[in-house]
C-alpha cells in the first residue's frame, strides 16, 4: 500500500546507544535522499526535538560512520518528554518543520516516547537498537553482536592471566533488567555457571557444586558470568573464595561492551533496518516497529510490542548448564 508522497523526515537516537545505530543512521538518510526525501538529524533524542536542535543530513554528512560505534546524533533520556506539555511541544516542532515521518533508533523507552508522539499526530517508525537485545517484538536489536563480541573477547584474555594463577572469575556482564547477553556470553566462553535475572539461584547448589565437582574433573579455571541485574556481584566473590578456598577476581566490563566498531552483523543489520523503516515511512505505516523474526524483516504495531515481555531462551539457558560440566 503506498502512502501519501512524503517529503520531509526526521531521526533520532535516543536512550543507551548500540554499536550499528551508525549504520542505521547512514541508511535512513542515504534511503530517504534516494527516494527524494530530505532528512533532518535530531540531536540528543526526544531532547532535540523539544528544542528543536536539529540540522539537515545530505549523504555526505554520513560519510564513514558505519565503522564506528557510538551514534552521530548524540543520544539522552529526557524527563520533559514524558509530560504532555513536552509531547505537544515535540509536536508541535514537527509540523512546524514539515516533518512528515520520524525514525525513532533505540529501545522500549525511545519506543514508549515514539508511541506516545504519535497519538499527537506524528507518523513515526522504530528501529529495535540495544546491547541488551531485550525488546519483546524482535529477535534482534542492533547492537547485541558487537558488545558480545567485546566481552567475549575481554573475557579470553582474563582467562589466560586467571588460568595461569589457578583463580576464578567472576566477570559482570550488561544487562540490568535481562540476561540475554550474559547468557550468550557465557555460552561463547564456556562458563561454568552463568546468573542472569530472570532465573533465582541457590549459592550451594548452582555455583559452589558446580565449580567444586569442576576442580575434581580437572578444571583449574572456573568463570562465573553474572548480569548486572543480579546484583550482589561482591558477596557472590567473597561467598565463592570463602567456600571453595580458591582465590577469587571480579571484573567488571561496564560500558565498554557498549563501545566500539560495530561487528558485520550489527553493520548489516542497522543497514537493513534503516532501509526497511524509511519504505515503512513511504508506505504510510505508522505507530510500528521494524522487526527482525524468523530471518526477515518485517514491522509490528507499536502498542501491541510495547504489550510484549521477551522471554528467555531456556533451551540455551539448559544447554549452558548442561555443557558446563
Ligand atoms: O540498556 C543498555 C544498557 O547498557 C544496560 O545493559 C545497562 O544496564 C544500562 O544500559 C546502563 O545505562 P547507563 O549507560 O545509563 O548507565
Amino acid at each position: 500500500m503506498e502512502g501519501k508522497k512524503i517529503r520531509r523526515i526526521a531521526l533520532l537516537t535516543s536512550g543507551g546507544d548500540a554499536p550499528g545505530m551508525n549504520a542505521a543512521i547512514r541508511s535512513v538518510v542515504r534511503t530517504a535522499i534516494y527516494n527524494d526525501i530530505q532528512v533532518l538529524g535530531i540531536r540528543r533524542g526526544y531532547n532535540g526535538l523539544i528544542k528543536n536542535d536539529f540540522f539537515p543530513m545530505d549523504s555526505r554528512s554520513v560519510n564513514k560512520i558505519t565503522a564506528q560505534g557510538g551514534t552521530m546524533l548524540y543520544t539522552a533520556r529526557c524527563a520533559e518528554f514524558q509530560t504532555p506539555e513536552g509531547l505537544q511541544r515535540a509536536a508541535d516542532n514537527c509540523k512546524y518543520l514539515g516533518i512528515e515521518g520520524l525514525v525513532c533508533i533505540g529501545g522500549d523507552g525511545t519506543f514508549r516516547g515514539a508511541q506516545a508522539l504519535s497519538e499527537y499526530g506524528v507518523q513515526v517508525v522504530g528501529i529495535p537498537a540495544t546491547i541488551d537485545n531485550d525488546i519483546a517484538c524482535t529477535h534482534y536489536s542492533i547492537g547485541f553482536d558487537t558488545a558480545a563480541n567485546t566481552a567475549i573477547d575481554a573475557i579470553d584474555k582474563l582467562s589466560d592471566t586467571m588460568q595461569s594463577h589457578e583463580r576464578i572469575s567472576v566477570v559482570e556482564v550488561m544487562g540490568r533488567h535481562a540476561g540475554h547477553l550474559a547468557l550468550y556470553v557465557g555460552l561463547s566462553v564456556g562458563a561454568a555457571v552463568t546468573l542472569i535475572p530472570e532465573e533465582p539461584y541457590d549459592m550451594q547448589r548452582d555455583i559452589i557444586d558446580v565449580i567444586r565437582e569442576g576442580r575434581i574433573h580437572g578444571r583449574n579455571h572456573s568463570i562465573v558470568i553474572v548480569a548486572e541485574g543480579v546484583g550482589n556481584t561482591n558477596e557472590i566473590v567473597k561467598t565463592i573464595e570463602a567456600e571453595t578456598g580458591v582465590e577469587t577476581r571480579l571484573t567488571v566490563i561496564g560500558h565498554i561492551q557498549r563501545g566500539g566498531s560495530p561487528s558485520a552483523r550489527d553493520r548489516v543489520m542497522g543497514t537493513r533496518m534503516g532501509h526497511y523503516a524509511v519504505e515503512a515511512l513511504m508506505q504510510g505505516q505508522n505507530n510500528v516497529i521494524v522487526c527482525y523474526r524468523d530471518s526477515q524483516l518485517c514491522t509490528v504495531d507499536c502498542t501491541e510490542a510495547l504489550s510484549m515481555k521477551k522471554k528467555l531462551d531456556g533451551y540455551m539457558y539448559r544447554v549452558g548448564k548442561e555443557v558446563a560440566i
